[in-house]
């Protein structure tokens, strides 16, 4: 057999560094497959050094996690088939809670994000565990929780969230914005397929929870949203160039801590296709 990988947890609820691993597309199956089951069970996992990596190299390895889905509206890198890169200088900070891409019907279940510029200071990113989380509710808010359903879109102004994009770059979000719509209604608590954990669907695509008024969307979501993103059940990873994080984007949400003024950051993202959710009742 293969030897246990080498971990290291980050909290006890979310998130460990896997030790001793050189990512690349030739690991062998059961290297990658225990990978897959210390993301099931960690949600979150880190590797430092992965230098050697570059952009292909980033998406043949994530090819060994499954088929790639490149994101549906934003720019795939050049000669890449499916990476997005997120660089502060162009207005690309992902700092609000959500999970990825979630307003497709079939969103990733795999990320895939490596540093490529990190600032000296700050730009750290948190993640949640939407599993531990469902499973702190108390038992009337389970049971709330299972019968939801939201509607997740890309539908807002991408443009108003990019100050600094110039006016053509403006003018580009809004034409994409306005004619590739994504909408997508998930339960609110969703059965992991791999785990069969119920963990709650969520995040900042969310925009409206189904049969309730926008008010009562927001003091729910907010309700639900307290309890994924309190500090207990999160983990804030400090990245340092050449840090590859993998996580199970069914169980979790992150937020990129927007804390670095000017300095420049980039990571580079590859999401591995998943299924549609499926809730409480099958
Ligand atoms: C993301 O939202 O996938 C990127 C997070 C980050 O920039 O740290």
């Amino acid at each position: 057999g293969t030897p246990a990988l080498e971990t290291l947890q980050v909290t006890l609820v979310i998130g460990a560094e896997i030790r001793g691993v050189r990512l690349s597309t030739d690991l062998d199956a059961a290297v990658v497959d225990e990978i897959k089951a210390l993301v099931a069970r960690h949600k979150v996992v880190f590797f430092r050094d992965q230098d050697h990596l570059d952009d292909r190299g980033q998406e043949a390895f994530a090819a060994r996690l499954g088929d790639l889905l490149p994101h549906p509206t934003q720019h795939v890198r050049e000669g890449t088939s499916s990476l997005l890169e997120l660089d502060s200088s162009h207005g690309g900070r992902a700092d609000q809670w959500h999970t990825d891409i979630t307003f497709l019907p079939a969103y990733p279940k795999y990320s895939v994000l490596r540093g490529v510029v990190i600032p000296e200071t700050g730009g750290d990113t948190i993640w949640a565990n939407t599993t531990a989380a469902y499973e702190a509710l108390p038992s009337a808010l389970k049971q709330l929780a299972d019968t939801l359903r939201a509607v997740h879109s890309n539908a807002y102004d991408y443009a108003a969230q990019r100050p600094k994009a110039t006016e053509v770059e403006k003018r580009h979000y809004r034409e994409v914005f306005a004619s590739r719509i994504f909408q997508a209604e998930h339960p609110v608590v969703r059965v992991h397929p791999e785990t069969r954990e119920r963990t709650l669907l969520l995040g900042s695509f969310v925009q409206r929870i189904s049969g309730l008024s926008r008010p009562d969307t927001h003091r729910i979501y907010e309700l639900f949203q307290g309890y994924i993103t309190s500090p207990e059940n999160t983990v804030r990873w400090q990245w340092r160039k050449g840090d590859v994080a993998i996580w199970d984007n069914r169980a979790t949400q992150h937020v990129a801590v927007n804390d670095y003024g000017e300095a420049h950051r980039v990571v580079r993202r590859v999401t591995v296709e998943g299924d549609t959710p499926i809730g409480v009742d099958g």
